[in-house]
Formats: C-alpha cells, structure tokens, sequence
C-alpha cells in the first residue's frame, strides 16, 4: 500500500487499520483466535499501521482490545506502526450502561497507562501515543510535559491528540512536537476542516477516525437496521434511524454515482476522497471482515482528481443530509 508521513518523520500505510469494532461498541467483541488471524491478514494486505486503545474493550474485559493487537503483531512488531490512546477511563461507578468513558489525564495516570499498555501490546516502546481526549482539568502543557520525559525514555516515539482543538495542540505542540491529531473527519463531519490551515503550519497529521461516518457512508445500511442497544453505539447513532436513511437519499446517489464513474464502491469513494485532499491525512476505516479490510485499503488506489473533490465538496455543502454522531467538535 501507498505510504505517508505523518508529523516530520512517521511513516506509515495511506490507510490505517482501526482495531477498536473486535472488542468495543460494535456488538459482542470478536472472538480471539479470529481477531488475531485478520489483525495478521491486514498486514498481508499491506496495512502496516494498527490504532488501538487502552479502553477498547467490555466491562468484563476492559482492556482486551490492546491484548489482542499486541498478540497479533508481535511476530511482526518490527514492521508496523502502533497507535494506542491514553487519558479515558471506564466510569464504573456511574452503573450505566454501556459504561461511560471519563477523561484523565493527570501526570500520574499517564506514566501507569503507558506501562500497562507496553505490557499488554508485548512491545518495549509504542510509536505513537494518543490522548483520547482532552482533559479539562490538565493543562496541555503538563500533559506534553510528561510525553516529553516518555519520549526521552524512549518509552513512545511519537506523541498525538485526539478531538484536539487550535489552542490546545499548539500549546502542546509548544512543549513537545505533536505528530498527529486523531479526530473525526467524514464526509459527514467536516467540522475539523477548519483546523487544516493549523496543521498545514504545524506540519501535524490527521489521522481521520470513523471516516465512513461509523459504516453509514459504504451504503450497506439501509432502513429496519437493528443494532443491539446493548453492546452496539450504532443503535444511538442519528445517521442510522429510518428517517436518516431518507434524508440522506443524496449523499448515497452521490456516492454510488462516483463509484459507479470510478469502478469503485461507496466505502473507497468516501475514503479516497479525503485521501486526496491533503497528503498527511491518513483514514482509519475500523472492519471485522477481511473482504471489507481488502475493499478499505483499496481505496488507496482509486483515483480522483483535484476537480472530483471539489465536485464532491460543493455537493456535500449544498445537500441535505441527516444528524451523525459526534457531528460537532467536542471539546
Ligand atoms: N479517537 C477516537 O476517539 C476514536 C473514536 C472512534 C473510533 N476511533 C478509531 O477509528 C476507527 C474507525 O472508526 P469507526 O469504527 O468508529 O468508524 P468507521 O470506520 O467509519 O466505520 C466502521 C463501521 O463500518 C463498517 N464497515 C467498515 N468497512 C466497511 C465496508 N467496506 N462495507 C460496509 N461496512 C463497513 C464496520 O462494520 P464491520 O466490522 O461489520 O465491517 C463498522 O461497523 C476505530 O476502529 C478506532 O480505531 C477512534
């Protein structure tokens, strides 16, 4: 697959696999054996760049994600780039259920988080380092602070933000380079475009989650779709309701129309989209199946030009289109 660079120096496959449907809110978690064997035939299938975190997993098992992606790449650990997240924790006290994630990000817990994940990933450094969410009672600084004395232990390599706004990653970035921010970008929600110009300037990457607004965009979910409200965060999403599915009649012609024109599907149209907007962008399409692992990274090789993004651009102003979850910054 085609390589990027994300910051200065990280490189990696165009397309990222996103680890986190094997174990977390997207139904009962995978089994083992299975999660491992399409972990490895991901990389067989040229991703070379895995994202995890340490909050992927169940109530009974809240860190099983991390476990599985480390048991799967050890063998190969010396040819892939692992992203992994710190600074959420499972509020269990709260008896909600699914079980809210509370940020934190004090000094303390950071340096505990990066052994355990080290631990559990069966690797001695991690390459790139997220906080998952900002942390209102930590300044940026002491947060990168911190990832600085990590960095110098060469505990992680590269550091980033998620859901990262203008002035906390360039007070963070002011203590210690930040490689990438990890926010969501879809054609769905394009509300961190915005925050292009700063990247530009920063020379950070966006490693662009959800990118297929949670699977709405490949337009394989249709009405009368039932998610299980259990385990599964796509039966509180807007895109997916009935109603949704009729408000968004246009973005789907869209989509199958460019598909249709480029000998391609719906899913590798929404990623080669934002593939060809800007070189640092890498999307991180999250799947359980290895066809759609192979659909996914095909994406890398539709082509579309400049004038196919912007027909798409003005199309995607210009058109109704329902609510989607996280459709506005967080932070
Ligand atoms: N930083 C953060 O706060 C944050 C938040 C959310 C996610 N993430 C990361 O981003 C990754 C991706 O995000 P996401 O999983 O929320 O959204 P996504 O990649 O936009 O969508 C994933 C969903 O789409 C389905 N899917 C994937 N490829 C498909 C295809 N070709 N055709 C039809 N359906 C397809 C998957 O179902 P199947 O598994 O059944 O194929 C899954 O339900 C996650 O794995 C995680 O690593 C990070």
């Amino acid at each position: 697959m085609e390589t990027r660079i994300l910051g200065k120096a990280l490189k990696v496959s165009a397309i990222c696999l996103g680890c986190m449907g094997f174990s977390h809110a997207y139904g009962a978690p995978t089994d083992e054996r299975e999660t491992i064997r399409l972990i490895r035939r991901a990389f067989d299938l040229g991703y070379t760049f895995f994202d995890t975190a340490e909050v992927y997993g169940t109530s009974d098992d809240p860190h099983i994600n991390e476990e599985l992606v480390g048991k799967a790449l050890a063998p190969i650990r010396d040819q892939v780039t692992i992203a992994t997240k710190f600074g959420l924790r499972f509020d269990f006290a709260s008896g909600k259920v699914p079980v809210p994630l509370i940020p934190d990000s004090m000094p303390g817990t950071i340096r505990k988080s990066v052994e355990v994940s080290l631990k559990r990933l069966h690797t001695d450094h991690i390459d790139l380092y997220f906080q998952h969410r900002i942390d209102p009672n930590v300044e940026p600084e002491a947060v990168a602070d911190v990832i600085a004395g990590l960095i110098k232990e060469g505990k992680i390599l590269h550091w980033g933000i998620s859901e990262a706004n203008e002035e906390y990653l360039r007070r963070a970035n002011d203590v210690c380079p930040v490689t990438a921010v990890q926010n969501r970008y879809s054609m769905m929600a394009r509300h961190y475009e915005s925050l292009f110009p700063v990247l530009e300037e920063l020379g950070v990457g966006l490693v662009a989650f959800s990118p297929m607004a949670n699977g709405f965009l490949t337009g394989k979910y249709g009405k009368g779709q039932h998610f299980d409200p259990k385990n599964d965060y796509r039966a509180a999403m807007p895109q997916f309701t009935d109603e949704a599915v009729d408000q968004n009649t246009d973005l789907l012609k869209l989509l199958n129309t460019m598909a249709a024109e480029k000998n391609a599907t719906p899913a590798q149209i929404s990623l080669a989209w934002m593939l060809r907007k800007k070189p640092w962008i890498v999307p991180i399409p999250g799947t359980r199946k290895e066809e759609r692992m192979r659909e996914n990274a095909g994406a890398a090789q539709v082509k579309l030009s400049a004038a196919d993004v912007q027909a798409l651009d003005d199309a995607l102003d210009n058109m109704e289109m329902s609510a989607v979850f996280g459709g506005h910054k967080s932070n």
